[in-house]
Formats: C-alpha cells, structure tokens, sequence
C-alpha cells in the first residue's frame, strides 16, 4: 500500500508541507445537521461518545464533508473523571453536571477498578476511524487523539460543572495545596495512560486541552497548568518518544512562552487573543503554532471572516503553523460560512 503524505504530522515533525494542513476543534458536533440526526438517534451524549460505531461515524462526518488534515477522535475530555467513578451527566442546553468533590476526603473516593474497562470503547472508536479514513479514501488525513489537562478537569470536577470564576477549585488551591496537588497526581496517572493507549489504538498524535489555562496568576500558572502538563509529556514521550503532542494552554497571555519552554509539549494551540505577529517572532521559532481564529468571527462570517482568515495566514506561514480556530466551532455556525472558510485556506498562495 503506497502510504500517502500527512500534511498535519509533517508540519508537527518541522517538515514543509504541501498546503496549509488545518482542521478546526469541535469539528464534529451541533453545527452538523447529519451529527444533530445521529444525536436524536443515539440518546444522550455519553451514550454516543461510548459507542464506538457512533463516535467513529460522527469523528468521520465534517471530514467527509470538509476534507480537514485531521480527525479529531469524538469523545469529551470529562470522560477521564467520569472513568475514575465521579458521576457525569451531560443535561441537554445546559453541559456538563459532575458531583462536586471538593476536599482530600471527597477526591479519595476516585479509583482505577473500572479505569481502563470504562475507556475502552474510545480506544475501539479510534482503530476504526483510523480504518475507515484509509477505507474512504482520506489516507491523508492524521487521527488525533486528547484528553483534558489535568487543571481544567480539576475545574470541572471541583465546581461540578462549567464556572464563571472558579472560585471553589482556586479556594482549594489557596487553602489546602496538598488536598489539590493530590487530585493533579491522580489526573496526571490517568490521563497519561488515557493518551498512551489512544495512541496504541491509532492515535498519530494527540492534544492536551487546558481550557482554563487563563485562570490563574503566573505562579499559580507554573505550579498547576505547566508542572501536571509536563509530567504527562514525560510519561507519555517515555513510551512513545516520537509521538507529537499539542498543548493548548487557552488564554494564557504572557505565560505562552513559559508553556512552550517548559512543558516539552512539540506544538501549541493559540487562542484568538494572540497577536499572530508575536505568535510568529516568539513561539514559532521555538514549536510549530495551530490557530487561532475567533469561532465567532465563523459565525458571522463575510468578507470580515475572510479578512481575518487571510492576516492569520499572511502572520503565520512562513513558520510551522496548523490552521486552527482558537477555540471550539459553536453550535450555530452556518455550515456554509465553515464551507467559506475552508476554501479560502485551500486556495491561499503557499
Ligand atoms: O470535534 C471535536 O473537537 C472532538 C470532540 C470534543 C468534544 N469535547 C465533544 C463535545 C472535544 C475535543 C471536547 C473537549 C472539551 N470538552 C473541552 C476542551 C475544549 C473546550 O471546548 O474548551 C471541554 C472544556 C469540554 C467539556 C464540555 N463538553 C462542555 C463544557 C460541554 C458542553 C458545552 C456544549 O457545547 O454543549 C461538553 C459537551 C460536548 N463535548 C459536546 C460535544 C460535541 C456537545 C454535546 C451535545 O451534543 O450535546
């Protein structure tokens, strides 16, 4: 079998590619009216993310329709708590709800026993996807697999759901840093094996989302988001030395170049705030940059859409750079302006 060239994994690697390689966070989800249909179909969506016919079928939908240089594995970075027996509902129109565990008594209720049993519908979710790409004739396009960074799921699981201002988890971490230092342990473990075994299942790379990353101060920062997000690069680089791993330390201003110095992550993710012309003086000598445009400037697409699409890649090609938006597509975006957008990338002037 000829084995055709990935463009996503080359830039990864520091090699030229052939095009801009892009594909966009939650690429697969509510905009799609073939994923809204299998949704109604399926249940819940836990009930789709742990069946692997579906979470392949739905990880395949926006790259048949878009031909992105990537698929990114359907799944949800709460599974990985969820998996450690925190109870996890996903209430329709108003995301996640976990029990809350706030202290070191409330965090030892958290086990491995069904750890692995519990993920492995993911792991069978991402050797078929990695078949039917080949099967369906995008062989060009590199399967991703992620997990959350150990900070953002303590977010979640400490508030029990989404937050304003986190307050009860950073209380934790001004109060009782040994209590939060032991949950970090745990997450670090669990979500370094996650990303192991995703890979042994098929994974050509993989991305660790720290969505909350702009919600501590510098110190803070280096203790939480870089400290946990290094130990995984390191276990996970242990056992697969050459597998690439993206860090996406959204809306961390000034503590991007810390993260890239310090966390050994091969590339970063930018969120819109990013100046892309600082992006490219002072990150992309250092690792190649994916991003980072605003998903509402999606939205609302148009001629400011195409505007913003055409700076982004004027800043940003001359180095290793992904196209990317900077953070999740969200659910009202016209498909049409998703179709706009890939076309402008496709035919921008290499
Ligand atoms: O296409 C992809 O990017 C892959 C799948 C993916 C999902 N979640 C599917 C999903 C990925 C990579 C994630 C990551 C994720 N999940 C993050 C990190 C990235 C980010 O967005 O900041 C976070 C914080 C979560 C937690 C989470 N999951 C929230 C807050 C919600 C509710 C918000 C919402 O959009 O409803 C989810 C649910 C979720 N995860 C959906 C999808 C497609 C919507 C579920 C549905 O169909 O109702």
């Amino acid at each position: 079998m000829t084995h055709q060239k990935k463009n996503f994994l080359e830039v990864l690697k520091g090699h030229k590619p052939d095009h801009i390689p892009f594909w966009f966070m939650r690429q697969a989800g509510r905009y799609l009216p073939e994923y809204r249909e299998l949704r109604a179909k399926a249940g819940g969506f836990l009930d789709m993310a742990y069946n692997p016919d579906f979470a392949c079928e739905v990880t395949m939908q926006p790259i048949r329709r878009f031909g992105m240089d990537a698929a990114i594995i359907f799944s949800d970075i709460l599974v990985i708590p969820h998996s450690l027996g925190q109870h996890l509902e996903f209430v329709q129109g108003e995301g996640p709800k976990l029990n809350p565990l706030r202290s070191a008594s409330d965090f030892s209720s958290l086990n491995f026993s069904k750890f692995q049993s519990t993920l492995t519908p993911v792991y069978e979710a991402l050797s078929k996807t990695k078949t039917a790409l080949q099967n369906e004739g995008f062989g060009g396009t590199a399967l991703i697999g992620f997990c959350g960074a150990p900070w953002t799921v303590a977010c979640y699981m400490v508030e029990g759901g989404g937050s304003k201002d986190f307050m009860n988890v950073k209380k934790l971490a001004y109060q009782d840093e040994a209590a939060l230092q032991g949950l970090m342990e745990i997450l670090v473990e669990s979500s370094a094996q996650y990303l192991i075994e995703q890979i042994n299942a098929g994974a050509e790379t993989v991305q660790i989302f720290d969505s909350w990353a702009g919600a501590l101060d510098a110190q803070s920062f280096r203790k939480w988001v870089i400290q946990p997000t290094r130990q995984i690069v390191d276990l996970v680089k242990s056992v697969h030395p050459n597998v690439p791993i993206i860090g996406f330390p959204r809306c961390a201003g000034n503590n991007y170049l810390n993260y890239v110095q310090d966390t050994g992550v091969t590339a970063v993710g930018l969120d819109p705030s990013v100046d892309t012309k600082w992006a490219a003086r002072t990150l992309q000598p250092l690792v190649p940059v994916q991003g980072n445009l605003d998903p509402i400037c999606l939205l609302a697409g148009g001629d400011q859409m195409i505007m913003a699409v055409e700076k982004i890649i004027g800043d940003l090609k001359d180095g290793q750079f992904v196209f990317n938006l900077g953070h999740g597509i969200n659910k009202e975006t016209p498909v049409e302006n998703v179709e706009t957008l890939v076309k402008v990338i496709k035919e921008y002037p290499l």
